[in-house]
C-alpha cells in the first residue's frame, strides 16, 4: 500500500508514539463482536442482561456462562498483522502506549508492553465487591464460583453498561494522549464517550493523530490525516515506511 509523502515524513517523525484503539484492529483476527457472539441460545436475550450490573443482580449464572463462552471464544483467536506491525512499532520507538477499548489481550499477545485497558479484560475475573483480581477460580455446572475472602460471586473484570470507566487507567489515557507527538487511531468509531475525547486532547496539545479505519468516522475530518483501509493491511505499511 502506498502512504503519501507527507504522511511518511510524519509517521517517521514521531518520537512519544500512542495508539488508541478499538474492535476494529481485532476484526481481522475474527474476533467476534458483542452481537457477533450473540448467536444460538444467546440471541434472545437484551445486551444488558448479559453485560450491566442489573443483568448481574437478576441473573448471574446466566452472565458468568456469556463471559465463560466468549473467553473460549478468545482462545482460538490470534493477533493479525496490524497487532503484529504495532509491537514492531515499538521496538522501533520504545516508549509506544498503546490505549484500548478491547477487552481481548491481543495488543500484549501481539508483543506490545504498556497496555492501558480502558474496558478490562475478559480474561480476569474479579470479586464483585471487593473488586480484588482473582487469578483461579473453579467453574462449577450449576453455580457462578465464589470470592474465597469474602463469598461475594466472582465477575469478569470487563466495563459493563452503566458504568464509569476505570478511573487509573482513563488518567493514564488522558496523561499518555496529551504527552504524546504521534497518535494512530485504530478501529475505532469514535463516538463512545467519554473515550471517543481521548484524540482531542492529543490534537489540542499539538500531536499528529493519524487515522487508519475502512471507514469515515465522527473524527475523520478532524485528523491530521486519516487513511482508509483495514488496519491489517494499512500499520504493516505505515511501519514498513519508519523502519527503511
Ligand atoms: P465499534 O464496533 O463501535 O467500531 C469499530 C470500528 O472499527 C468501526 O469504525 C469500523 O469501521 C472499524 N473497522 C472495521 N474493520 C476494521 C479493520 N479491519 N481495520 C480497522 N478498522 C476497522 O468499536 P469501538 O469503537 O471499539 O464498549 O467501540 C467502543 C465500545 O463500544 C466498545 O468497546 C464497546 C462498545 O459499546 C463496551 O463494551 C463498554
Amino acid at each position: 500500500m502506498e502512504l503519501g509523502r507527507e504522511l511518511r515524513a510524519a509517521l517517521r517523525g514521531g518520537r512519544q508514539v500512542a495508539v488508541f484503539s478499538g474492535a476494529g484492529i481485532s476484526a481481522e483476527s475474527g474476533v467476534p463482536t458483542f452481537r457477533d457472539a450473540q448467536k444460538g441460545l444467546w440471541a434472545r436475550f437484551d445486551p444488558m442482561e448479559l453485560a450491566s450490573p442489573e443483568g448481574f443482580e437478576r441473573n448471574p449464572k446466566r452472565v458468568w456462562d456469556w463471559y465463560a463462552m466468549r473467553r473460549q471464544q478468545l482462545q482460538q483467536v490470534q493477533p493479525n498483522p496490524g497487532h503484529y506491525a504495532l509491537a514492531r512499532w515499538e521496538r522501533l520507538r520504545p516508549g509506544l502506549k498503546v490505549v484500548t477499548q478491547n477487552v481481548d489481550g491481543l495488543h500484549q499477545r501481539a508483543g506490545n508492553s504498556d497496555v492501558i485497558e480502558l474496558h478490562g479484560n475478559i480474561s480476569r475475573v474479579r470479586c464483585s465487591l471487593e473488586n480484588v483480581i482473582v487469578e483461579q477460580w473453579e467453574e462449577r455446572p450449576d453455580e457462578v464460583p465464589r470470592c474465597g475472602q469474602c463469598a461475594a460471586y466472582l465477575r469478569p473484570d470487563v466495563v459493563w453498561f452503566g458504568e464509569l470507566l476505570p478511573p487509573e487507567a482513563y488518567a493514564r489515557a488522558q496523561e499518555v494522549m496529551a504527552t504524546a507527538d504521534l497518535v494512530l487511531v485504530v478501529g475505532t468509531s469514535a463516538l463512545v464517550q467519554p473515550a471517543a475525547q481521548l484524540p482531542y486532547i492529543a490534537l489540542r496539545a499539538g500531536a499528529v493523530v493519524v487515522e487508519v479505519n475502512p471507514e469515515e468516522t465522527p473524527f475523520s475530518a478532524d485528523a491530521t490525516f486519516s487513511v482508509r483501509g483495514p488496519a491489517g493491511v494499512v500499520l504493516p505499511a505505515m511501519v514498513e515506511a519508519i523502519a527503511d
